[in-house]
């Protein structure tokens, strides 16, 4: 039984690699890469795979089962051909099953639904290929906020736009386990799941953050149009009007949503303090 990953060199697929190894064997696992050269692939069995290119899946398919795309980071028009161009090579290659790493979030409110909206258009590419599937629609990381955390330090506080929202955090790690779990699995045949771990407030953020690092952060909420000023001049255009739709998406509230971690895993997903220990724990 193949499995094969995209974006085998980016840091959601190493973790998917890592836990599917762990779950069947290496000598089960297709890496497939635009960079095929990152480290952590050397052992493994590379194929290149740009989603630019259709004739890369073409060829680096044969042979494999099931199928693990994780969404691109180009723009969103740009994605939903790109993901089309792997799900024609896996119509080519007779592919057992696709398992589509989506995203939960709302189509038309906020400067991040187009990327919602992309997902949606590729879940649907999906769906009407005719081959079966289990779209995973993530919630959103909390790594890039733990990573943010000296700068929070810096700035006394977490300031963005998210207001009262509630976010149901996940992290690369625990998706990574239910990826895993849902490709070894003959079940979650024709099935939408969200990966979403247990909802907190960017108050609460702070104050776990804090109990963990023993720092005093505070939550200072601004406007949305102040913060996606700010993010726009941080990070350019595209990034800082993503991130800036990200915030807006937690103060409407569009993150907080029912999550089938449970039911996939067996197990409770982690709490935002074990996510916030262990990263502290492996960054020491
Ligand atoms: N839920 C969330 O909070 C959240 C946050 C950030 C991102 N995301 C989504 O999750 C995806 C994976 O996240 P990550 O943490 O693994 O990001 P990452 O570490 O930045 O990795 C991005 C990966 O996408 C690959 N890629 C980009 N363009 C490609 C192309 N044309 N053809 C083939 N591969 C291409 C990169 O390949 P190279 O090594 O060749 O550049 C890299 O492997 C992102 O692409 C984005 O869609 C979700």
């Amino acid at each position: 039984m193949k499995i094969a990953v995209t974006a085998a060199s980016g840091k959601l697929g190493k973790a998917i690699i890592r836990e599917l190894i762990a779950e069947t064997g290496v000598e089960n696992i297709v890496a497939i890469a635009r960079n095929t050269g990152a480290p952590h692939l050397d052992s493994l069995d590379v194929r290149k795979g740009d989603y630019n290119k259709q004739e890369d899946f073409i060829k680096a398919l044969d042979g494999v089962e099931k199928l693990i795309i994780i969404s691109s980071s180009s723009e969103p028009d740009e994605r939903i051909e790109q993901h089309r161009n792997i799900i024609k090579a896996a119509k080519f290659r007779n592919i057992k099953r696709i398992i589509y790493s989506s995203i939960i979030g709302n189509q038309d409110k906020t400067m991040f639904s187009n990327v919602v909206k992309s997902n949606r258009q590729t879940e649907k590419d999906i769906i009407d290929s005719g081959i079966p599937y289990t779209i995973c629609r993530n919630g959103l990381y909390i790594d890039p906020d733990l990573e943010y955390i000296p700068h929070y330090i810096k700035d006394g506080a977490i300031i963005n736009c998210a207001g009262d929202g509630i976010v149901s955090y996940t992290s690369r790690d625990e998706l990574a386990y239910a990826y895993s779990k849902i490709a070894i699995s003959k079940n979650h045949i024709n099935k939408i799941y969200n990966l979403t771990g247990s909802p907190v407030t960017q108050a609460e953020l702070a104050q776990q953050i804090n109990s963990v690092y023993n720092t005093s952060l505070s939550f200072v909420d601004i406007t949305p149009e102040e913060y996606m000023k700010s993010r726009k001049e941080s990070l350019g255009s595209f990034v800082g009007s993503i991130i800036g739709g990200i915030y807006e998406s937690i103060r409407q509230n569009h993150f907080n949503v029912k999550s089938d971690f449970k039911k996939i895993t067996g197990r409770k997903h982690k709490t935002v303090k074990e996510m916030i220990t262990e990263y502290k724990n492996k960054t020491l």
